[in-house]
């Protein structure tokens, strides 16, 4: 069983049904990517599983428990950067965390000997500027540290690289990729960029449902070897190739598409332009980026 089970989960606003039947799991020690596009659900999914939202139907399991909406008892695993952290702006990073330290019942040494862990780890060691003073990287890298206070088990990252300039973003991924031996972390995104960068698994959700599931290799590789495109020098290369080998789309002049290609393919075809004397500019094995994957799926 994962550290995170979503079973069967539905959940509508009024007549606007956002869940339609969300179903995945997030194993431990994971970097986990919940991707979609604005609106896909991924804040109410988030929300559900802390249990701040009502699922209409469908389990959750967080380490195994399940979650109940309006109860707080499995939020001990979990640390939360909401999508738009608040905070008491009045306050530097070191009493911000003392704070939160003392409303969850933390010892006071325990409290300080971590922040000062986890501050470092968010590179604002040493700033005791007040927190209203901070730009959004600070703040959300301010927020990473008070949602690691408690060692939580999973960390939930609400787009915490959204707003933020390259950068910052890259700052927050290094920090999300730093621990994830000690909490299994997972973050939402629409940003594909940024998820291909650390995540280990990704879930894309779209019309309610998980479009795809699987580790980044799995995902990359559904449509491996899908075709191999052939740029010829020559016009006529193309057309002799056409008329003497094979039946592929001729994309452009010089371009020719061949569906379905396997490492044997690769190998025959070679031999047969070399035999024939035929120079090629490229010859290239198609593998579609996350980018034209997600397209694919978004368009249905
Ligand atoms: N409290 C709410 N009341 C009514 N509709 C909501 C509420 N929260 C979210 N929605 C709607 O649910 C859909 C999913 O929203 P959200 O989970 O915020 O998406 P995401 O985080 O993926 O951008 C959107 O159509 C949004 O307008
Ligand atoms: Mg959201």
């Amino acid at each position: 069983m994962g550290i995170l089970e979503i079973s069967h989960v539905t959940k509508s606003f009024g007549s606007n049904r956002v869940i339609k039947d969300l179903s995945f799991s997030v194993p431990e020690h994971a970097v986990f990517g919940f991707i979609g596009q604005n609106g896909a659900g991924k804040t109410t999914t988030m929300k559900m599983v802390l249990g701040l939202l009502k699922a209409d139907s469908g389990e959750i399991y967080v380490n195994g428990e399940k979650v109940s909406f309006g109860q707080t008892a499995t939020n001990r695993f979990i640390g939360y950067l909401p999508d738009v952290p608040e905070f008491y702006g009045f306050m530097t990073p070191r009493e911000y965390l003392a704070m939160c330290g003392q409303i969850t019942g933390m010892f006071p040494d325990k409290v300080k000997e971590k922040s000062t862990e986890l501050l470092k780890l968010v590179g604002l060691e040493g700033v005791n500027k007040q927190i209203r003073n901070f730009s959004r990287g600070m703040k959300q890298r301010m927020g990473i540290a008070q949602a690691l206070l408690n060692s939580p088990k999973l960390l939930i990252c609400d787009e915490p690289t959204s707003a933020l300039d390259p950068i910052g973003r890259k700052e927050i991924l290094d920090i999300l990729y730093s621990v994830r031996e000690h909490t299994t972390v997972i973050f939402s995104t629409h940003i594909l960029s940024d998820m291909e960068r650390i995540c280990d698994r990704v879930a894309f959700i779209h019309d309610g449902n998980i479009a795809l599931n699987g580790t980044l290799d799995e995902i990359k590789g559904i449509r491996k070897g899908e075709g191999i495109e052939i740029d010829f020098m020559h016009k006529k290369d193309a057309a002799f190739f056409l008329q003497n080998y094979s039946s592929g789309v001729l994309s452009e002049e010089t371009r020719i598409v061949l569906k379905k290609q396997s490492e044997d393919d690769i190998i025959e075809i070679m031999r047969f332009l070399s035999q024939k004397n035929i120079a090629v500019r490229r010859l290239e094995r198609l593998e579609p980026g996350l980018e034209d994957l997600f397209l694919e799926v978004v368009k249905g």
